[in-house]
């Protein structure tokens, strides 16, 4: 992971390979980057005459100083329009010059932490400056993630070229100690971030339910968190038909890993995160075909968020009580796998037609959300990749979120927009619930195909084994995965970390 700390230079006389200026959209150059122009005799200007530079966001301009700054170097990148400019904007951007440094094989940067770009602080809102050195710290690491575990001889040999380090450089020296905050944030958040892509990362044939526990309990100690986790045996005795249905086409065996981090006395309700954590989804006996079957290794990113959260929450001391409960299995075809029309009998005491054992998450899920109210929780909030159809609905730009309280959901919209790990909420009429109910059975684990709303359909199922009290489902099947953006790479995003201690930081 990338180190970061902060320098009070003046950015014309601060030596570096790389100076990185976040500039906003405008037409000459204002401002530091007009005191930089001057000393680069004007180049700057001519760029943006040229319409070479423009600020427009994650627009790019990379200059060698040639001797006229300190910097090797100048790289401005574009942020938009001053008044439009978000935290998400900035981080944007700085994952998108972060990269670039790091393709010109720069090994260290420094980005100005320009307050111009900012409207809303040069109006005043002090506050955000932490905010604006968080997301520029956060947008670099999170940027600068690679997975390199099974990279054996060529690589090791000729490493490609890393950025290692990152400076900042506020704006004022009084922004210091705001400054130093704001990266200790990031760092807990990059590492915590970064721990979710390497476990989804991992391929099924590494991470298992058995790793995934080893995993939470070399977690619970390093940090003041309390780790349990419950075996087969464990799992028949508390009756939990659904999670032990799942994992039975495997020889892997399941795990339920129990993580409790207390914050605050307690007496008080914690909020409880439930991660599917479906190590391998083949689509048991209902097989799945085999186009893009490998990219099944991520259907645990529930989990993986789950525990990310709570290394996250517990690094930084959140004043918060909160529960993580991951049911972990490999869903496999097998002499002793479930089979559609098979009935099974989850902890709750409900009974489960499976006309589909693709759809094995909402099986988990039912038995975890059951084990959840041990805890008689405030909230529970649970993350799964549950449906294909959530990407036929949003795409990779938006979780889906479904359940039955309206602030709850405001909340974590709100959340969602503050750090551009969106959620979009769908409605739960009760129709769907209708659609989930078994003529043998009390639940079926598919709506009938006239149905559709796959991803509604999922929630529903979901919905009598959440308890009474204030509940949401994420959908993340489309976000926790796909193609490269500013500060993500290709393959897993980390997507919910960000989201939920967000969230558990404006309880
Ligand atoms: N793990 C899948 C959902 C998924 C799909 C995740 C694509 C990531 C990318 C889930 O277990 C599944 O197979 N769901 C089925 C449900 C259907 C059988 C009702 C689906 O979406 O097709
Ligand atoms: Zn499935
Ligand atoms: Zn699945």
């Amino acid at each position: 992971m990338i180190k970061i700390k902060q320098k009070s230079d003046k950015p014309l006389e601060h030596k570096t390979e790389c100076l990185i200026l976040p500039c906003p959209e405008e037409k000459k150059p204002s401002g530091m980057v007009q005191d930089l122009d001057a000393a680069l005799n004007g180049a700057i200007t001519r760029a943006f005459e040229n319409k070479y530079f423009t600020g427009k966001s994650n627009q790019t301009l990379l200059l060698n100083s040639t001797g006229c700054l300190k910097a090797d170097n100048l790289l401005l990148v574009g942020v938009g329009k001053a008044k439009e400019v978000t935290v998400e904007k900035i981080c944007q951007a700085s994952g998108t010059a972060a990269k670039l440094a790091e393709k010109s094989n720069f090994k260290s940067v420094t980005v100005f932490l320009n307050e111009c770009c900012f409207d809303q602080i040069s109006k005043g809102k002090g506050g955000l400056y932490g905010e604006l050195a968080g997301a520029v710290a956060e947008g670099t690491g999170l940027a600068l993630y690679h997975f390199d575990a099974y990279k054996s001889t060529d690589e090791k040999e000729d490493p490609p070229s890393r950025v290692g380090q990152l400076t900042l450089i506020p704006a004022l020296k009084t922004r210091q100690a705001t400054v130093e905050k704001s990266i200790s944030r990031a760092e807990k958040i990059i590492s915590a971030v970064h721990s979710a892509r390497d476990l989804i990362s991992h391929p099924g044939n590494t991470a298992t339910p058995t790793f995934l526990a080893e995993h939470a309990k070399k977690l619970a100690r390093k940090n003041k968190i309390t780790c349990k986790v419950l075996g087969k045996k464990e799992m028949e005795k508390l009756g939990m038909g659904a999670l032990l249905g799942v994992s039975r086409g495997s020889h892997e065996p399941p795990a339920l890993i129990v993580l409790e981090y207390y914050g605050t006395s307690k007496k008080k309700a914690p909020t409880v995160i439930v991660g599917k954590g479906v190590t391998f989804d083949t689509g048991g006996i209902s097989l799945k075909p085999p186009a893009s079957m490998d990219e099944m290794k991520m259907d645990m990113s529930g989990a993986a968020t789950t525990l990310a959260t709570l290394q996250a929450v517990s690094s930084l001391k959140l004043p918060v009580n909160v529960i993580g409960i991951v049911p972990a299995a490999e869903n496999m075809p097998g002499g002793s796998a479930i089979k559609p029309g098979d009935i099974l009998k989850s902890m709750s005491g409900k009974t489960i037609e499976v006309l589909n054992t693709d759809a094995e998450g909402r099986l988990v899920l039912a038995d975890a959300l059951t084990y959840a109210q041990r805890y008689e929780p405030k909230e529970v909030i649970d993350l799964a990749t549950l449906t294909g159809a959530v990407l036929m609905a949003l795409g990779h730009q938006a979780a889906a979120v479904i359940g039955n309280n309206a602030n709850m959901i405001a909340r974590l919209k709100k959340a969602g927009d503050a750090t551009g790990e969106r959620v979009w909420e769908l409605p739960l009429w009760e129709e769907f619930e209708t659609a989930v109910k078994s003529d043998i059975a009390d639940l079926k684990n598919i709506a009938a195909p006239g149905v559709g709303a796959g991803t509604i359909t999922g929630a529903a199922f979901l919905k009598p084994f959440a308890g009474d009290q204030p509940w949401a489902h994420i959908d993340i099947a489309g976000t926790a995965w796909g193609e490269e953006k500013p500060y993500t790479t290709k393959g897993a995003s980390g997507y919910g970390v960000r989201l939920l201690v967000h969230y558990l930081e404006h309880r």
